[in-house]
């Protein structure tokens, strides 16, 4: 256990695959209580020596009747820490405890109408009788164990939540983690207060504190650490926490691989020389980059050559740098989950995730791959780290490369880098940089035909991309005033030379994704 995390009480959230557990510590970390993610193998014994407050079962993938589904010690019911199963973690505890899990042939996915059936639950307190939850399951409870009380069921979960208050273990069918279950937060808050008896001290100072004693721990006494900065929120605030932890052993590394936006490289340089005072090597390497990506055209070949030649470059600072041999990145969780980890599958390779080579000379130091976004910006604030650098919007890592279709030149970088400008302009001045969680241009690998005095034109389109989100899992395209995006086109055909045509794109994650590429 860290030091930070002593004087907290500590949940344990065992994951049973996929991306369950990481939002249930997330809603925990919510709820201002410490929680650790712990593998599904862990026994009674690692139980009982973490002094857990609680235990969370996660759900997970499998279904608990298949051959080599995971399950759990049955010696950690004998714990005496209260016990909360969720999804596969309801079902695990009906089969351990003598109920029956079947197949009911009718799965539930999604807004599911869930009836409240004990009034008494200590769960479902704030919970109306009727209410909606969102359920991912084929397998369903259809006898609860001994000694448990079904508090809940829905049209194909005949036990879609159940207690037995003396062994305080609680479980549901539904996810209380997820924004679509009504009152889901007050569930678990329920749980972890009123069955626990947790004390919510967990806060991003805590976060901090415990972030900094792990960088200690993970890069030790001595040697020179590289921080690989963008500009953006996640590395400033990873290189800040990593500068509280070791002070002027750190060297931040931001490379200009040409595929910034405008004015990017030179207002990186004034936030983290001038304002944090960061030892900051700038290296300009545009046109090694471009060289490498020259006819390129496959979205995931773009990402690898870009996370590995980035990668390399880091290795020659590093080499200058008395042999720095730890690289610290501030990858955040939905990168890992996206990249494919543990058999999730690969949506798209973050380029520093699953971008990087296997040969690679550094090891990672990345304090905040447990962390959301918008949990990032809270330390980032609380570090005292500017406001433009704490609300910037997301970029990413492999920069314009992938909101260009096709073929990535100069030219074509040039000129969405002008359109881009206009589309972050006009956002600043609408005042809505927080609202929006990111807006830009992309440039499609079409043209299409105009007219622009009297004349024939055949120029590019530029796709205008604005989205809502809370943490890039999932995003809403955004509802921009209809003046906004008049505004948006006409300066961008006016202002651009070559672009004839604006479009704006209403796709919605899933099923699209934010970036084009
Ligand atoms: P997608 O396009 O997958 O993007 O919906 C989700 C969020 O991640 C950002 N993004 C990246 N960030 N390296 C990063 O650091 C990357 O390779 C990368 N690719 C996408 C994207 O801008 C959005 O906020």
């Amino acid at each position: 256990m860290t030091p930070a995390s002593e004087s907290h009480d500590t949940v344990l959230v065992v994951d049973f695959g996929a991306q369950y557990a990481q939002l249930i510590a997330r809603r925990v970390r919510e709820a201002r209580v410490h929680s650790e993610i712990v593998p599904a193998d862990i026994d009674a014994a690692e139980v009982r020596a973490r002094n857990p407050r609680a235990v969370i079962f996660s759900g997970g993938p499998a279904s608990v009747n298949v051959d080599g589904a995971p399950s759990i010690d049955t010696g950690i019911y004998e714990v005496g820490v209260p016990i909360l199963g969720i999804c596969y973690g309801h079902q695990l505890i009906a089969r351990d405890l003598g109920g029956s899990v079947n197949r009911s042939g009718i799965g539930e996915y999604g807004r599911t109408e869930l009836e409240v059936t004990s009034a008494g639950s200590a769960l479902l307190v704030d919970v109306a009788q009727r209410t909606d939850v969102w359920m991912s399951h084929a397998d369903a409870v259809d006898a609860a164990p001994p000694g448990f009380e079904v508090t809940a069921t829905t049209a194909a979960a005949p036990v879609a939540a159940m207690a037995d208050a003396t062994r305080s273990i609680h479980s549901v069918q539904f996810h209380p983690e997820v924004v679509h279950t009504e009152r889901g937060q007050e569930v678990l808050k329920r749980f972890l207060f009123d069955v626990a008896g947790c004390r919510p001290t967990w806060t991003p100072t805590s976060i901090i504190e415990e972030a900094v004693a792990s960088v200690r721990e993970v890069v030790g006494g001595e040697g020179k650490v590289l921080c690989a900065l963008s500009g953006g929120v996640d590395s400033a605030v990873a290189a800040t926490l990593v500068h509280k932890a070791i002070g002027d052993r750190l060297t931040c590394v931001f490379v200009d691989h040409g595929l910034l936006r405008q004015g990017e490289a030179d207002q990186v340089e004034e936030t983290f020389v001038r304002n944090l005072a960061v030892d900051l090597v700038h290296v300009k390497a545009a046109d090694r980059f471009l060289e490498l990506l020259d006819g390129v055209t496959d979205p995931e070949r773009k990402r690898h050559i870009i996370g590995e030649a980035f990668i390399r470059v880091f290795e020659e600072v590093a080499r200058d740098h008395q042999d720095a041999r730890f690289l610290v990145q501030g990858t955040l969780y939905p990168d890992v989950i996206e990249s494919g980890p543990k058999g999730a599958a690969r949506i798209k390779s973050h380029h520093n995730v699953g971008g990087l080579p296997d040969d690679m000379d550094l090891d990672l130091v990345e304090p905040l791959r447990e962390l959301f976004k918008d949990e990032v910006r809270q330390v980032g604030t609380e570090l005292g780290l500017p406001e433009e650098v704490v609300w910037r919007q997301p970029f990413p890592g492999p920069g314009l490369a992938v909101r260009i279709v096709g073929d990535v030149t100069s030219e074509r970088l040039e000129l969405l880098r002008k359109a881009d400008a206009v589309v972050r302009d006009e956002i600043h001045k609408a005042g809505l940089d927080r609202e929006v969680w990111q807006a830009f241009a992309v440039l499609p690998a079409i043209r299409s035909v105009g007219v622009q005095g009297d004349e024939r034109t055949y120029g590019h389109p530029i796709i205008v991309r604005a989205v809502s989100s809370d943490d890039a899992m999932t995003a809403d395209w955004a509802r921009l005033p209809y003046d906004l995006l008049e505004r948006l086109a006409n300066r961008i055909i006016n202002e651009v030379p070559g672009v004839n045509r604006v479009a704006y794109d209403i796709t919605s994650k899933p099923p699209g994704t934010i970036e084009w590429e």
